[in-house]
C-alpha cells in the first residue's frame, strides 16, 4: 500500500465537464485522476459520435480520466465500451449508484441494486467481450444496505479494477451523512479494492476517515471541493498562497469558456449557478451569496454580483 493517498475527483453530471475539469486541475492541482459524469444511455442504433464529446483524448490531456456508463443493456453497453476503446480508454465504470427517480424507476444506477442477479447477469454477458478494465460506482443500496453487502461477495469472482461505495442509500438521495458502519461491512466481506466516496468536506474529515480505514488507498471527492477548491491540494500537502486571486482567475477562465460554448445567456448563467450552489460556501454567509446570484437574470448582473463578492473578500 503506497502512503500517498490517491484522489479522484468524482462526477457531477452538470459540473465536471471536460472544460470545468481540465481549468479545476490547472487552477487547484492535487488530483490524480477524475471520473467523468455518465454518458446517457442510447440505444447503439441511435449513437452520434458528439455523445462522446466530452471524453475525446485532445479534450482531457490534464487530467487522466474514465469514461462512466450508465447502461444495463449489455448490447449497448458494449458498443458504447467498443466506441470508447477505439478512442484509446482502457477502462471503463459502471454507475450503479444514481439516485434520480427518472433513472432508478428504470432499474438503472442504484435502481439496479435490489436485483443482484440481473447484476450478475449483465456482467456475465459483458465481461467476457469487454475490450477494457471495468470498476463499478455504487451506494449502499436502493432501499437498504444489504443489497449491497449481499452483492459484494458474488463481485469478488469478477476481475473488477475497483469498487467506488458511496455510503448512503438511493432513496436518501443527498440526504443525512454517509454511513461509515455499513461502509466498513462493506470492506470485511469484499476482496476487490474498495474507493470510499462521501462527504470528504474538510482535510479533517479526510484524516479521521484515513485513521478509520487504512486500508483505502484511494479516496474520490466530490461537493467537497466544489466548496473549497483548494481542499484536495491541502490533502496532499500543497501550500497556496493568494487563494482568491486563484479563484478569480479559475472563475473568469471558466465563464468566458462557457460564454464562447453555450448558446444564450440563460443557458450560461445556469450553468454557472449549477456550480454557485456550492461554491457559495467559500463566500460566507453561505445562503445570501447563493440567494444573490440565484436572483441575476442576466450576464451583467451576474458579473456585477461575482465582482463585488471577490472586491470584498479581498
Ligand atoms: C449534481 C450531482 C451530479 C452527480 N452526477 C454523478 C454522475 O454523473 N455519476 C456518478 O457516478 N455520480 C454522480 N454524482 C454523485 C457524486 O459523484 C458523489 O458520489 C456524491 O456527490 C457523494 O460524494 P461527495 O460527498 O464527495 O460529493 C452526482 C452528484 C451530484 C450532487
Amino acid at each position: 500500500m503506497t502512503s500517498h493517498p490517491i484522489l479522484i475527483l468524482a462526477p457531477i453530471r452538470g459540473i465536471t465537464d471536460c472544460h470545468f475539469r481540465s481549468l479545476f486541475n490547472h487552477y487547484f492541482p492535487g488530483f490524480d485522476e477524475a471520473l467523468a459524469p455518465f454518458i446517457n444511455p442510447q440505444r447503439s442504433s441511435q449513437y452520434q459520435p458528439k455523445q462522446l464529446k466530452d471524453l475525446l483524448p485532445e479534450a482531457n490531456t490534464s487530467l487522466p480520466i474514465t469514461p462512466q456508463l450508465l447502461h444495463t443493456n449489455a448490447d449497448d453497453f458494449l458498443f458504447l465500451a467498443t466506441r470508447l476503446h477505439d478512442i484509446g480508454y482502457k477502462e471503463i465504470n459502471w454507475n450503479l449508484g444514481c439516485p434520480a427517480p427518472m433513472v432508478t424507476k428504470k432499474k438503472r444506477g442504484s435502481g439496479l441494486l435490489p436485483y443482484p442477479e440481473e447484476i450478475i447477469q449483465f456482467l456475465d454477458k459483458v465481461m467476457p467481450k469487454l475490450p477494457m478494465r471495468l470498476s463499478i460506482k455504487t451506494r449502499l443500496g436502493l432501499e437498504n444496505p444489504e443489497e449491497l453487502l449481499s452483492l459484494l461477495p458474488a463481485l469478488d469472482n469478477y476481475p473488477l479494477t475497483e469498487i467506488i461505495i458511496h455510503g448512503r442509500l438511493g432513496k436518501q438521495l443527498y440526504k443525512g451523512t454517509s454511513d461509515r458502519k455499513n461502509f466498513a461491512r462493506c470492506l470485511e466481506v469484499s476482496n476487490h479494492s474498495i474507493v470510499y466516496n462521501g462527504d470528504i468536506d474538510t482535510v479533517d474529515t479526510f484524516k479521521e476517515l484515513q485513521l478509520q480505514f487504512p486500508e483505502v488507498n484511494k479516496w474520490m471527492i466530490g461537493r467537497g471541493v466544489l466548496a473549497d477548491p483548494f481542499l484536495a491540494g491541502a490533502i496532499v500537502g500543497r501550500q497556496t498562497t493568494d487563494k482568491l486571486h486563484m479563484l478569480e482567475c479559475f472563475h473568469k477562465d471558466l465563464y468566458s469558456c462557457y460564454r464562447e460554448l453555450l448558446s444564450g445567456q440563460a443557458h450560461l448563467l445556469g450553468r454557472m449557478k449549477q456550480l454557485w450552489y456550492y461554491l457559495s460556501v467559500f463566500f460566507p454567509p453561505q445562503k445570501k451569496t447563493w440567494k444573490k446570484i440565484k436572483k441575476c437574470n442576466t450576464e451583467q448582473h451576474y458579473q456585477d454580483v461575482i465582482d463585488t463578492l471577490f472586491r470584498e473578500k479581498s
